[in-house]
């Protein structure tokens, strides 16, 4: 028997060690929203959380989370309520077939909690290895932008100011920062 912590519950399944993670969670535990795509770590469809960062399932024996926490697509709201991300994913109207759309969203968050503030390169880095069939990249990107916390404008140093201030010898020009 093994333990494994997926979405803050303790589950105990009876399983090879060596069986991908992707088919604990779909098989062994009914958590069928993490997809199988190509099975070879090519597509991102399985992405699922391992203590905060992307993983992909499907190549990831199950006796490799033992004592970690992993989070699918069914957990990573918070409180019950959607995940920013998510509620982003909406608004932008990002799904389509909706295939490829967890591991997507999987991705973004793990994204967003690394790099709250991430530009395009980040973006397009990060996403990579995640497809999608029906090429909503453009909405992808701008639904991870709704979530993205802007960048800090730098403080510039006030302009100096000359004035003249009266001196014997006539006006003389004083610089005040
Ligand atoms: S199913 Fe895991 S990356 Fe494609
Ligand atoms: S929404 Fe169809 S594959 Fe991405």
């Amino acid at each position: 028997m093994i333990e494994i912590r997926i979405n803050g519950e303790v589950r105990q399944i009876d399983v090879d060690p060596a069986t991908p993670l992707l088919w604990v969670l779909r098989e062994n535990l009914g958590l069928t929203g993490t997809k199988y795509g190509c099975g070879i770590a090519q597509c991102g469809a399985c992405t699922v959380h391992l203590n905060g960062a992307a993983i992909r399932s499907c190549i990831t024996p199950v006796s490799a989370v033992l004592g970690a926490d992993v989070t699918t697509i069914e957990g990573v709201g918070l409180n019950g309520e959607r995940h920013p991300v998510q509620q982003a994913w909406i608004e932008e109207q990002v799904p389509q077939c909706g295939y490829c759309q967890s591991g997507q969203v999987m991705s973004a968050v793990a994204l967003l909690a690394a790099n709250p503030s991430p530009d395009d390169a980040a973006i397009d880095a990060a996403m990579s290895g995640n497809l999608c069939r029906c090429g909503m990249y453009g909405r992808i990107r701008r639904a991870i932008k709704r979530v993205s916390q802007p960048v800090a404008e730098p403080i510039s140093e006030p302009a100096a100011v000359s004035i003249y201030e009266p001196s014997i010898a006539g006006l003389k020009e004083v610089k005040h920062v």
